[in-house]
């Protein structure tokens, strides 16, 4: 958990005019500052994710494939989430963002982030991690909130002896890539010319059909 300090105050106890006049001239002079400054004083926490999150996180989803212009492939429903999230061997498991009431969103959410991962395995390497989804709210990014979720994913890795964490992102999102890269990670296919491969649809079905009688 990120514990704020206490916010900018720019007046004194005893004046209580001139502490609304000086916090007006603050607020216009410095806005850049103070939204600086309020942002380091957030306090949210991270935590594992409950069914009760799954309606946030598909909402998220969603803006995370917004955001990615790719909310047409979006198909999952919060029922989905809570059904594949919580069975017995549950196919992901996920990280939610919590802000407290008196930070929730313009529209009155303080689940505000989300990173959504699940275990594999290298057969060079040995056990693994890939994180599928990791996406802040735009109003509360540069907060510390994105890195808290990502570093909270691979210490959950390491706990489970994983010896890596392995994602994919667009080539455009640049501002996703530097982070990642600010952090350490390193651009497997840029730099070992891995790509991506993928059946879906038809040529999935196709396949799965073409497979040898048991
Ligand atoms: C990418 C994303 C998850 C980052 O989360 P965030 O909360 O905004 O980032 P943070 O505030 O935790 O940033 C933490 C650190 O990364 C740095 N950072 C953030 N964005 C950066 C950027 N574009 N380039 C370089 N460093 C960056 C911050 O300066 C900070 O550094 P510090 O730890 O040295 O202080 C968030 O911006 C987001 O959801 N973006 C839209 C969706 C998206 O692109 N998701 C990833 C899909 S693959």
């Amino acid at each position: 958990m990120k514990r704020g300090s206490t916010p900018v105050s720019t007046s004194k106890p005893d004046t209580p005019a001139l502490q609304v006049r000086a916090d007006l001239v603050f607020r216009q002079l410095f806005p850049s500052l103070l939204s600086r400054l309020s942002a380091a004083d957030m306090d949210f926490k991270i935590r594992a994710g409950t069914k009760d999150d799954c309606k946030d996180m598909s909402r998220m989803i969603k803006e995370l494939a917004v955001f990615e212009k790719k909310l047409d492939e979006v198909k999952t429903s919060h029922e989905e989430l809570e059904r594949d999230g919580f069975c017995q061997n549950p196919f992901f498991e996920f990280l939610v963002a919590e802000v407290p009431e008196e930070h929730k969103s313009k529209e009155g959410f303080t689940v505000v982030g989300y990173a959504l991962y699940y275990y594999t395995f290298s057969t060079w390497k040995g056990r693994a991690m890939y994180m599928e989804d990791l996406y802040v709210m735009e109003e509360f990014r540069g907060k510390g909130i994105g890195k808290g979720l990502m570093s909270k994913v691979a210490e959950m890795g390491k706990k489970n002896q994983c010896v890596r964490l392995q994602f994919s992102v667009l080539d455009w999102n640049t501002p996703a890539r530097e982070f990642y890269a600010a952090k350490g990670a390193r651009d497997i296919t840029e730099k070992d010319g891995w790509h991506f491969i993928r059946f879906e649809g038809q040529e999935f079905d196709d396949l799965a059909k073409s497979a040898p009688k048991d």
